[in-house]
């Protein structure tokens, strides 16, 4: 039986995911959630998002789409489409989580099982990476958990199909 795939990121009402190769925010309890969901399990991701999280292996099995020839620190599984990363993740260990970025989560959308979405209750100008409208294949939502910070009203929501 193939492992179900999630799906996890942080998006505002406008969908935006990133801005200038960061993050538009910084949510301490979300970094929290998404650390805490993903340890022990098998992450995939696009080589950007590696970049900006090169100690994700702490704990996880990590899978990078890319094309780029250059090295990746031992223990990383390099390939080069989705579809084979997703067929690499099922011999690796836990569940399979998609993080990004916009590609991933694009072609993720249609094969995934369950989302784990932040929604961020702000909507952010100048971003330049994105999450698609998710809407019509994820209806149904599970769990809510409504929140803030100092900064930022977000909301946890764990939604399938
Ligand atoms: N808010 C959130 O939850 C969240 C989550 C993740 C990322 N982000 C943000 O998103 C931004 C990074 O995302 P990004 O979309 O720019 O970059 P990315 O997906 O991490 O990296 C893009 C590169 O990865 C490779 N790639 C990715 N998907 C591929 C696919 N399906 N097939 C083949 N190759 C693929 C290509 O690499 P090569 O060019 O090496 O071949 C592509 O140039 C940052 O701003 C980051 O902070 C936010």
């Amino acid at each position: 039986m193939p492992k179900p795939i999630n799906l996890i990121v942080a998006c505002s009402e406008n969908r935006v995911i990133g801005i200038g190769g960061g993050m538009p925010w910084s949510i301490p309890e979300d970094t929290a959630f998404f650390q805490a969901q993903t340890r022990g399990h098998t992450v995939i991701m696009g080589s950007h998002c590696f970049t900006e999280w090169p100690s994700a292996a702490e704990g996880r099995d990590v899978i990078i789409i890319t094309h780029d020839p250059r090295t990746l620190p031992p223990g990383i599984h390099r390939v080069s489409s989705l579809h084979e990363a997703i067929a690499r993740a099922q011999t690796l260990r836990g569940e399979i989580y998609l993080c990004g970025g916009q590609r991933v989560y694009e072609e993720g959308l249609v094969i995934g099982d369950r989302l784990y979405l932040t929604l961020v209750h702000a909507k952010i100008e100048g971003g330049d990476t994105f999450f698609p409208d998710w809407r019509a294949h994820f209806a149904r939502e599970i769990e809510r958990k409504d929140t803030h910070d100092d900064h930022w009203r977000y909301s946890f929501l764990t939604l399938v199909r």
